[in-house]
């Protein structure tokens, strides 16, 4: 048996231990947090965060070996193995702000990790920090007085919100890195004896300790370059009639380029795509490599238009203003199955659409209580609704924003119905059936396609 301590129990904390606490009986396991609000609601009824399938496997493992503690000086100390997936955002202020990471909340991990451990102790570096952080892990922990012996792993986390129990259970690979070293071998083999478990020995996969790091965010980096490469694409079908749906399909079937990541939309959002991008950049800013960072940065660019460009076409749709109009947002989570609405391109649109004044109705199945957070002051002008058609009473537009399956089954006659005429309809997320929408009496707007407009 070994005691397994994680450090930051957010959504990748909370959704990896406990796969691991499911898999592995024998291992205890234990998620701390300083923040003793999230500790509670995952020991209570209500997990602080909403993953398809992790309420039953944290019901089901919760106080048998898997625990909740804000303990984290205690645990230290009696855990063999430390993962670290504590928050590592964007800095916001001083040198590099606004694209290097922000380590404060990890150096401040390292420093407690060395203060209260006393024995040897394995520090898995589970956050997605900038390539040779571990260098700088190093430093810190054999700067203890007590001379105990650590050994930095980088094991980084590609599972994704939203499907992140099936992720786990199913990874495509896991990556574990290491220094080539007896005890650095060791170490790793450690970590990948835990995910052999339930992992097939070949999926599992290992790599120097700079190679693990800079694959987390060169992962990053190329998944969101495919949406920003289909959404570039999306603007140049607007002004030709060419559909975007038909080119992505056609492109995806060739092997090469495969068919994933090929919806356009409103853009990725997420906690992790831009921050880890951006972080790259200044990478490449750092090692002399200006060209590799602007090639990255527009990456970054491009989503931010796209969200430009989808506020402006509903603003000149609908006779270039949506002063006092209301307007129903139907999402407001980064994407569908999650409740996670940092950097959602559905709250970019939000604010875009209150600066011009509208008035905003907004709604989505679990993210409500996280976007009134997120929006701070502005969420005094919105009005949250949990029904997708109380939302759309009185409005004279709706605008789909995040690709929740079940705004594709609402039943749009009746809210036409309760629509001002003429209504609009923009489909960010080019979810739903146009044809038919435009027959019920919408105008209608999906991203990457001719619009079908009734004519007055
Ligand atoms: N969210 C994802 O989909 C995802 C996927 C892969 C990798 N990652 C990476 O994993 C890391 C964690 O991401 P997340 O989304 O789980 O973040 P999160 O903000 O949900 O959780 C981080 C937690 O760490 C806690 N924390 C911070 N400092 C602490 C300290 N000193 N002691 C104890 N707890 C502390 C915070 O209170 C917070 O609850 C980040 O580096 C992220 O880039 C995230």
């Amino acid at each position: 048996m070994s005691n397994i301590l994680c450090i930051g129990a957010g959504y990748v904390g909370g959704s990896t231990m406990a796969v691991i606490a499911q898999r592995c009986p024998q291992h205890r396991i234990t998620v701390v947090d300083v923040n003793a609000e999230r500790i509670a609601a995952w020991q209570s009824d209500r997990l602080p965060i909403y993953e398809p399938g992790l309420d039953e496997i944290v019901f089901s493992v919760r106080d048998r070996n898997l625990f909740f503690s804000t303990e984290v000086e205690r645990r230290i100390a009696e855990a063999e193995i430390i993962f670290v997936s504590v928050n590592t955002p964007t800095k916001t202020f001083g040198r590099g702000a606004g694209k290097a990471a922000d380590l404060q909340y990890w150096e401040k991990t390292a420093r407690q990790i060395v203060q209260y451990a006393d024995g040897p102790k394995i520090v898995v570096e589970k956050s997605t920090l900038p390539v040779r952080t571990a260098e700088a892990m190093e430093r810190i922990l054999s700067s203890g007085r007590r001379g105990v012996e650590f050994d930095v792993v980088s094991n980084p986390e590609f599972l994704a919100e939203g499907t992140a129990v099936a992720d786990m259970q199913n990874p495509d690979r896991v990556l574990i890195g290491g220094h080539d070293t007896p005890s650095g071998r060791r170490a790793v083999e450690t970590i990948a004896e835990i995910y052999a478990h339930w992992v097939p020995r070949e999926r599992i996969i290992t790599a120097n300790l700079w190679s693990a790091e800079l694959s987390k965010l060169v992962a990053n980096a190329f998944l969101a370059q495919r949406v920003s490469s289909i959404n570039a694409v999306s603007a140049l079908c607007e002004r030709t009639e060419a559909d975007v749906t038909e080119v992505a399909r056609a492109i995806g079937l060739d092997r090469r380029i495969g068919p994933e990541f090929l919806r356009a939309g409103i853009g990725f959002g997420g906690s992790c795509f831009k921050k880890d991008i951006l972080n790259m950049v200044y990478l490449c800013e750092h090692y002399g490599l200006p060209e590799v960072a602007g090639y990255w940065e527009q990456v970054v660019r491009m989503n931010e238009y796209q969200q430009f460009r989808f506020v402006a076409n509903m603003l000149s749709s609908m006779f270039n203003t949506v002063s006092g109009k209301r307007i129903a947002l139907f999402g407001a989570a980064f994407k569908a199955h999650t409740n996670d609405t940092r950097e959602s391109p559905a709250l970019a649109v939000c604010r875009a659409l209150l600066s011009e004044r509208a008035e905003i109705a907004i709604t989505d199945p679990h993210a409500l209580e996280n976007a009134r957070a997120d929006l701070g002051d502005e969420a005094a002008k919105v009005r949250f609704e949990p029904d997708p058609y109380a939302a759309a009473a009185g409005a004279h537009a709706v605008a789909l924003l995040t690709d929740w399956p079940q705004y594709a089954e609402l039943d749009y006659e009746a809210i036409f119905d309760r629509m001002v005429e003429p209504p609009f309809l923009f489909d960010g997320r080019n979810l739903l059936d146009h044809q038919r929408l435009f027959e019920i009496g919408f105008n209608v707007f999906p991203l990457g396609k001719p619009p079908l407009v009734h004519q007055p």
